[in-house]
């Protein structure tokens, strides 16, 4: 059975193929209409969302199937103490494929291991978000033509935040992509980041805590809210949640053609002025996110029917 726990479980013709695929989704939406008629996505969500819940029920309907689940741990028996691993057992026999959100590391691994149907890790803690990473990725094929060549900023959070993790882990496949870690020095990459996936296959990157000396120098620009959920005290929160704030005056030091991207949601970092300025496309980026995970839906599904077929003709 084949699930989805870090973007490195695809590999880089996959993703492509993947990429090809949300694009067709994207140009000729009506001949994807049924190809899910019947069948099931749960959504279980222990953490707060807006976009990769909805996303994810909005690509399972947009396909034509039905969507059940969860969206907060308060709601579900979580609250009076079941395991995911029980949680999943059950949901396999109520549904044909599960996305879930957990603040534990490793939760949504755990659940694949006990289940039945595909489980897509839609963030688990501080670890991983690899369908943003996809969501990232196919905005950026598709607003630059190619994923190379291209240096790219990612500034904020960096120690917490997920979608950063995956999203390096991810981009150090492709050629000649230089990064600026942009973050104060508390907030910087885990040392597992920085050693094990950027040293260790010799890719260029520099940290600094400047964004205006980074700003001339970027093609993407990748924003991301101090993950205030993730820290231990509220003054250490307070201290460094307005750290950056990207305003037009900032965006006046960048490139015509720079790209800013951001997850989402949004807090202080990028000032609404700077929402009208073309090279800002955290909202199309949004809107990528469920072509991508229409996407993923139908290939999950399909590897999963196949090995079914397999086992029952076994
Ligand atoms: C991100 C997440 O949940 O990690 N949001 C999202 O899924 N788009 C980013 C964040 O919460 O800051």
């Amino acid at each position: 059975m084949r699930h989805l726990m870090s973007p490195m479980d695809f590999s880089v013709e996959e993703l492509e193929d993947l990429m090809n695929l949300a694009e067709d989704i994207r140009i000729h939406p009506d001949n994807y209409s049924h190809v899910c008629d019947g069948r099931t996505l749960a959504t279980c969500f222990y953490e707060p969302s807006t976009r990769t819940r909805l996303s994810f029920e909005a690509a399972m309907i947009n396909l034509g199937g039905d969507v059940l689940g969860f969206a907060s741990a308060d709601s579900s028996s979580a609250a009076k103490g079941e395991s995911v691993s029980d949680t999943i057992r059950v949901i396999s026999s109520y549904a044909d494929i599960c996305a879930m959100r957990h603040p534990k590391e490793g939760a949504p691994l755990v659940a694949s291991s006990r289940s039945k149907i595909p489980v897509i890790n839609a963030g688990d803690g501080g670890h991983q978000h690899p369908t943003q990473t996809l969501t990232d990725l196919f905005t950026i094929r598709s607003l630059r033509g190619e994923i190379e060549n291209l240096t790219i900023g990612l500034c904020g959070d960096l120690k917490f935040g997920r979608t950063v993790h995956s999203l390096i882990n991810a981009l150090v496949r492709y050629p000649k992509i230089k990064f600026m870690l942009i973050s104060p020095p508390e907030l910087r990459v885990p040392s597992y980041i920085r050693d094990d996936v950027l040293t260790k296959n010799g890719i260029e990157f520099e940290e600094l805590k400047s964004l205006d000396d980074a700003m001339p120098h970027l093609d993407i620009l990748y924003m991301t809210r101090v993950q205030r959920e993730r820290f231990f005290n509220e003054e250490d929160y307070v201290r460094m949640k307005d750290f950056y704030i990207l305003n037009k005056a900032k965006m006046e030091l960048a490139k015509k053609d720079m790209m800013v991207l951001h997850p989402l949601p949004r807090v202080n970092e990028i000032s609404v002025e700077v929402d009208d300025d073309p090279r800002a496309m955290y909202f199309t980026q949004a809107q990528y996110g469920v072509y991508i995970r229409m996407a993923l839906i139908m290939t999950l599904l399909k590897e999963a029917d196949r090995d079914k077929g397999g086992a029952e003709h076994a």
